[in-house]
């Protein structure tokens, strides 16, 4: 192709895919028709452009350009993901496919020398929205993931991982750590709309990620006493619900105490859930977020006491358990330092957002890089993007990707673990 397609066009082709109604933003579930949608669109945009695609046992899709002699080891990778948190953004996934598909283009169109494989890949389920596990796709490639735990995975409807991975041609019995895979990557860079307002601050379009923040989801479960709404007199309760509004509250101000900390109830869940029900138990899903492992979870313990003390008052019980725990992330120093020489002028910004990126630093030498999102906003409709600014970011990227597979040098494989 000898005129690179542009990162709004690209993104312009899905705009209608996965739209919420309802709650506005975008809806694209893992496995959803608009998930199906958007695996098909990449797959077909990797075609166009002569990328070889597969699939792989997790359900992740890649697109190569072979290296010399066919090769597929010791690749540069780039790509992101496509699913969605419940009512998010349009780019929180999508940017970074886009992003990358331009870059090929770029690459293509400059005539760059490809010393080494390159591919696109797309994980699936990153936001966790349907099955509750961040990064599942990555987890379970690297093995950070049980796959006989995520058998056991089932969606709000009870639908299991199981049934929706064979809804998108993908052999369940096959899920887990994924060597060949893995031993095909030699560097990963994740180009990722900017989470916050660095970008905006500095004045600049393009940044360098230094590091993720630790990152834990947890469930309170508050039980109580299931009653009539009518009948039973307001001495009597011992209402859940009421207990759980005490509970988000104080999650709110325990993580104020703690320097750093981020703590968030976005999801409560009331059983039964009628409007003149008194309900007998409210699940209440925590995020907890610190750069200091051991500090988030002292946070999750000290909100795990006080919310027993606080449901003792309204004569309710509390269960804490942890459903998701993933460490604080150092990219890769070397190549970090390697896109700063590429990137002069992109300062080099925390996240403070999980990504695949984080879970494939544990073994692969990893790094991202963000564009700016002039709202600061995102995992909500709010979350923008500048035509200019996507332009830009693709073309950082494909710098960063030619300087990666032009060099001499291998990339680094400082990092422990790495098959
Ligand atoms: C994913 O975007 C997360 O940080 O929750
Ligand atoms: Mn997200
Ligand atoms: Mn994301």
């Amino acid at each position: 192709m000898s005129h690179p397609s542009t990162v709004s066009g690209l993104l312009t082709d899905v705009r209608q895919v996965g739209r919420d109604a309802r709650r506005g933003g975008y809806s694209r579930f893992t496995y959803s028709d608009a998930d199906l949608e958007l695996r098909e669109w990449f797959v077909a945009e990797a075609s166009r452009r002569s990328l070889d695609v597969d699939v792989d046992r997790n359900g992740a899709i890649w697109a190569w350009r072979p290296g010399p002699g066919g090769s597929l080891e010791d690749a540069v990778v780039t790509g992101s993901h496509v699913d969605s948190v419940p009512g998010g953004g349009e780019f929180d996934g999508p940017l970074g496919i886009a992003s990358a598909l331009v870059a090929v283009d770029h690459l293509d169109a400059s005539g760059a020398r490809l010393d080494r494989p390159l591919a696109v890949v797309l994980f699936p389920e990153e936001e966790g929205a349907r099955f509750g596990q961040a990064c599942l796709g990555s987890q379970l490639m690297t093995g950070a993931f049980d796959p006989v735990a995520a058998l056991d995975l089932r969606d709000v409807d009870g639908v299991s991982l199981a049934e929706a991975l064979r809804r998108g041609g993908i052999d369940p019995t096959r899920l887990g750590r994924d060597d060949q895979a893995l031993s095909r990557i030699g560097a990963f860079v994740e180009l990722h709309v900017e989470q916050g307002r660095g970008l905006i601050d500095l004045g600049q379009p393009v940044a360098i990620a230094s590091s993720i923040i630790g990152h834990g989801l947890w469930r309170l479960t508050v039980s109580g006493e299931g009653n009539h709404a009518g009948a039973t007199a307001m001495d009597h309760r011992r209402d859940p619900l009421v207990a759980a509004a005490a509970v988000i509250a104080l999650v709110r101000d325990a993580a104020r105490e703690v320097p750093g900390a981020r703590a968030t109830v976005g999801r409560v869940q009331p059983i039964p859930g009628g409007t003149n029900v008194i309900a007998s138990r409210v699940d209440v899903w925590v995020d907890v977020r610190h750069d200091d492992d051991q500090v988030a979870r002292s946070l999750v313990s000290t909100i795990f006491d006080r919310a027993r003390r606080a449901a003792a008052l309204e004569g309710c019980d509390v269960t804490l358990t942890e459903q998701s725990y993933g460490g604080s992330v150092d990219f890769d120093p070397t190549l970090r330092d390697r896109l700063a020489a590429v990137l002069p002028e992109a300062p080099i910004l925390r996240s403070g957002a999980g990504h695949d990126a984080g879970v494939l630093a544990d073994v692969v030498p990893t790094a991202m890089l963000f564009t700016r999102n002039p709202t600061g906003i995102s995992h909500s409709p709010e979350e923008q993007i500048e035509e200019a600014d996507a332009e830009s970011g693709a073309a950082a990227l494909a710098d960063v990707l030619r300087d990666l597979l032009t060099l001499d040098e291998a990339p680094p494989a400082s990092t422990p673990g790495r098959p």
